[in-house]
């Protein structure tokens, strides 16, 4: 069987052209917003899929599940409507502290919806990236993040980020123990260290500042997902657990987004009003 790195050059190597995304069933568009009043990084937080799969006598695997489709639309979403940088929170370093079976659970999804979203998006030109550690990780799900990591490596479009493993405080303290090590060994000056230079030594480099940092399932915290990245995002919190997310909800949160009014330290811009509004939903 070919690895998936070979599989996905090979559907990359038929990509001629990149399509366009599937639309979503409903007929549903995205709104026009203006460049400038568009997130450039969203991040979100996907919470709520237990509780889902509680709520109607599922087990808490099924929610997980019905989140990597949740997923899957949402990267369609992402496409149709331009966002550059989505990056999502799949597994913390916290969530170790979930029994056996959801554990297993989760790091069976984990590497089949890799697999699924590398092969499935070859024509949507989506590079995917992974932001964490290797930590306990199952050696399958960390050759899942690397494989798709180094497939995907030349596309161009939609960057998607999965934060697998990942704790925001241990990012910083790793990036801060390397940059010590490497100021030791002379190979860089302390002197020279600045917020830039620092922003090298984390998980992903080029990440951009996240602009919207969104929390599905009603709780009001950001969980140590980005602090480094996140520390002027805005911050919407819905109700509505990941599971039943799907891309018009990105939509709205990103209409959103373009209402609010960002200072970021500086004198307000007028908010963006959306041109043609997705609808309720
Ligand atoms: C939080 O909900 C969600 C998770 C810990 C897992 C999310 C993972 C996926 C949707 C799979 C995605 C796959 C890839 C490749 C990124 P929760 O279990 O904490 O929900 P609860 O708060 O209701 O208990």
């Amino acid at each position: 069987m070919p690895g998936l790195a070979q599989e996905v050059r090979r559907l990359d190597a038929q990509r001629n052209p990149i399509v366009p995304p599937t639309p979503h069933p409903s007929g549903g568009r995205p709104p026009t917003l203006p460049t400038e009043a568009k997130p450039r990084h969203t991040a979100i937080v996907m919470d709520g899929n237990g509780r889902w799969a509680t709520s109607r006598g599922l087990p808490r695997s099924d929610g997980h599940r019905a989140g990597g489709e949740a997923l899957a639309d949402v990267v369609h979403g992402a496409l149709e409507i331009g966002l550059p940088h989505l990056t999502v929170y799949a597994f913390s370093t916290e969530n170790w502290k979930r029994p056996a079976d959801e554990l297993n659970a989760l790091m069976d999804e984990i590497p089949q919806r890799l697999r699924r979203l590398a092969n499935d998006t070859a024509p949507l030109n989506v590079r995917l990236r992974w932001a964490g550690v290797r930590g306990p990780l199952p050696a399958d799900v960390v050759a899942a993040l690397t494989d798709a990591e180094h497939a995907t490596r030349d596309r161009t479009g939609l960057t998607l980020t999965l934060c697998v493993n990942y704790g925001g405080r241990a990012e910083i303290a790793a990036a801060a123990a390397n940059i010590a090590r490497d100021a030791a060994a002379g190979r860089i000056d302390p002197g020279s260290v600045c917020e830039h230079a620092f922003a090298r030594y984390l998980h992903v480099p080029e990440l951009p500042d996240v602009d919207l940092l969104l929390r599905t399932g009603g709780d009001q915290r950001t969980s140590n997902f980005l602090p480094w990245q996140a520390t002027c995002a805005e911050l919407l919190f819905l109700d509505t657990p990941w599971s039943d997310m799907d891309r018009r909800d990105l939509w709205h949160a990103m209409e959103e987004y373009a209402r609010r009014i960002r200072r970021c330290g500086s004198i307000p811009r007028i908010p963006a009003q959306p041109t043609s509004p997705t609808g309720p939903r």
